[in-house]
C-alpha cells in the first residue's frame, strides 16, 4: 500500500535546494520517493536530485530560462530559496517575491491536476494585515511583462512602509499565497506557505546582522528555547506538498513552536526584546 506522503510517481522542483532548508528538503524528498527532483540556485546541491538548474533567482532573465528549461509534469513546486536584509533591498525582493512568483506562474500550465505550490515564508511576514493595502496595490502589478514596474513601485514606496525589505518580502508571499491559492485550485494546484521562527541554518547568522543578536535570541527563546532544525521545516513543506494535505489550500502555516499563539493570547514575555 502507498504512504499517505509518499512522492512516488511526483516530480518536485526546489529553489535553494544547496543549503539549510532546502537542503533538508532534498533528504526528505528521497526519504519519500520523489521520481524527479528538479534544484534551482546558484550552488549546486550535494544531497539527493535529478536535475540541476544553475540559476540566479535575482535575475528575471535567468528565472525565465529555468522555467523554459524544467521538465514537466510538475507535482510540486517548492519556492524556499530566501536571502535576508544583508542584500540589497532590490536583490531582496526579486528573489524572495518576484522569481518565486514568476515560477509560481510560469510553471502553472505545466503543472499536474494534483499539484502543489509551497512558499517558505516567515513569521516575519506575520504583519501583512497592518499593510494590505500597499501590499495588494504592488500585487496587482503584473509581473508576466517584467520585473520592472514592481521594482519601481517598491522604490517609490519602500521608506513608507515601515517595514524592512526582507519583512515585507515576506508580507508579500504569504498574502500572495493567499490570493494565488484561488485561481490555482480552479486548475487542481493547491498553494499553501510555511512560517517558520528562526530556524539552525548557514542564514541565520544573517538575521543575527540585520536584526540584532537580542531580537533573535528572545524570539527562539519565545518559542521553545532552540531554533527550528531545517528538518522540521522541510517535513512540514513536504506534507503540504504531498497528497497527505489534498484539502489544504490558501494557508500561512506557522512552524514556530507557538510562539504566535503566544502573542495572540499574551502570553509572550516581552522583556528581554
Ligand atoms: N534561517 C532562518 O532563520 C529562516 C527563518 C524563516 C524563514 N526562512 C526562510 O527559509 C528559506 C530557506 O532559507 P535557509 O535558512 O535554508 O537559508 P540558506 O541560506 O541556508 O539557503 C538558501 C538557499 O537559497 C540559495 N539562494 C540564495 N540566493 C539565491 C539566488 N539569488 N539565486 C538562487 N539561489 C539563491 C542559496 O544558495 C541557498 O542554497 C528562505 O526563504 C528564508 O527566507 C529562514
Amino acid at each position: 500500500m502507498t504512504h499517505p506522503f509518499s512522492y512516488e510517481g511526483r516530480r518536485a522542483v526546489v529553489t535553494g535546494g544547496a543549503s539549510g532548508v532546502g537542503a533538508a528538503l532534498l533528504d526528505v524528498l528521497a526519504e519519500l520517493g520523489a521520481a524527479h527532483v528538479t534544484v534551482l540556485d546558484l550552488a549546486s546541491p550535494n544531497g539527493p536530485h535529478d536535475a540541476f538548474l544553475a540559476t540566479d533567482l535575482s535575475d528575471e532573465g535567468a528565472v525565465r530560462t529555468a522555467i523554459a528549461d524544467v521538465d514537466g509534469p510538475v507535482h510540486t513546486l517548492f519556492n524556499n530559496a530566501g536571502v535576508a536584509d544583508t542584500q540589497a533591498p532590490d536583490v531582496v525582493m526579486q528573489v524572495n517575491y518576484l522569481a518565486l512568483r514568476t515560477l509560481s506562474e510560469g510553471l502553472l500550465d505545466r503543472m499536474a491536476d494534483d499539484g502543489a505550490i509551497v512558499n517558505t515564508a516567515s513569521i516575519a511576514g506575520n504583519l501583512w494585515r497592518k499593510r494590505a493595502e500597499q501590499i495588494d496595490a504592488l500585487l496587482d502589478v503584473d509581473v508576466s511583462d517584467g520585473w520592472g514596474a514592481s521594482l519601481q513601485w517598491f522604490d517609490a514606496n519602500a521608506d513608507s512602509l515601515g517595514q524592512t525589505p526582507y519583512n515585507f518580502s515576506k508580507e508579500l508571499v504569504e498574502r500572495y499565497t493567499q490570493r494565488s491559492s484561488r485561481p490555482t485550485i480552479r486548475r487542481g494546484v493547491r498553494t499553501n506557505s510555511v512560517c517558520p521562527g528562526p530556524i539552525d541554518t548557514p542564514l541565520l547568522p544573517d538575521f543575527r546582522k540585520a536584526a540584532s543578536d537580542q531580537i533573535i535570541d528572545w524570539n527562539i527563546r519565545e518559542m521553545i528555547g532552540r531554533p527550528v532544525a531545517a528538518r522540521e521545516v522541510a517535513l512540514v513543506l513536504a506534507f503540504l506538498g504531498s497528497s497527505a494535505a489534498a484539502y489544504v489550500n490558501g494557508v500561512n502555516l506557522d512552524i514556530d513552536g507557538g510562539f504566535n499563539a503566544a502573542l495572540a493570547t499574551g502570553q509572550l514575555d516581552l522583556s528581554g526584546r
